[in-house]
């Protein structure tokens, strides 16, 4: 069985105050279920929100990290200093870190070996632009995503990857891509694993679709059997929605 996860990516989005404040409500609603639930407060805020799941098995997570060890790079966040305050898993390669900020197949590559090294656990995003699509390269880009930026590990290191699909078209655009285009989508990544590494190695990757997931979509998207929950933007900045969506897996 593979693991079900929810995921909550808060990007540039709440303060101290409502980062508590949407905690506590989290703490208090979110059911008891095996799935994972993740959130993913901005860099200042995650010892706080540490302090405040440290009773929840709700896990914390950081939007980002840099690749290096330490040293002069103004403005960026280690993985050691993630671990140091207890944050083990981090996103790697959001399409707003490739778009806006150039983050590049290769750049992230290293993000991921380094998140790897240490053990941590990595939410690798990656999909396709509205272009692509239309002009039906879509799972070419994605495969390239891939290999570009995961295909580098050995199959020992797949057990620190979650995989999040999530069409550039889809995000925040209140766009979804259909359960069927998720599948179909998602049925292409596992097999894309299996050719490069094995069956078992493609079979326990959970890969999460991201991009517009709300309430009413949730229970669709998650029912397709290579869906393995799903990486929240915007709905996961309220807890009713978002609670919502961790009882839809
Ligand atoms: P969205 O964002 O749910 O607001 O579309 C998803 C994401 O960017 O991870």
């Amino acid at each position: 069985m593979r693991t079900k996860i929810v995921a909550g990516n808060w990007k540039m989005n709440k303060n101290l105050e409502e980062t508590e404040a949407l905690l506590s409500e989290l703490s208090a609603k979110i059911p008891d279920t095996d799935a994972h639930v993740i959130v993913a407060p901005t860099f200042v805020n995650l010892e706080a929100a540490k302090r405040a799941l440290e009773a929840s098995t709700i896990e914390v997570a950081a939007q980002n990290m840099h690749f290096a060890e330490n040293g002069a790079y103004t403005g960026e966040i280690s993985a050691d200093m993630l671990m140091n305050i207890g944050v083990d898993t981090v996103i790697i390669g959001h399409s707003e870190r490739r778009s806006y900020f150039g983050e590049t197949d290769d750049f992230l590559a290293k993000k991921v070996k380094t998140a790897v090294d240490k053990q941590m656990k990595v939410i690798f995003c990656f999909g396709e632009e509205l272009e692509e699509r239309k002009s039906n390269n879509h799972f070419s880009v994605v495969e390239s995503q891939l290999k570009n930026g995961l295909f580098h590990l050995d199959a020992k290191a797949w057990k620190h990857i979650v995989l999040a699909y999530e069409p550039v078209w889809a995000i925040g655009t209140g766009e979804t891509a259909s359960p069927e285009q998720a599948q179909e989508m998602h049925a292409f990544i596992r097999n894309t694993i299996a050719k490069a590494y094995n069956t078992s190695v493609a079979n326990a990757v959970s890969i999460l679709y991201g991009g517009s997931v709300k309430p009413s979509n949730a229970t669709e998207i998650f029912s397709k059997p290579d869906v393995d929950g799903g990486l929240i933007g915007g709905a996961s900045l309220n807890s009713d929605d978002f609670v919502a969506i961790v009882k839809a897996i």
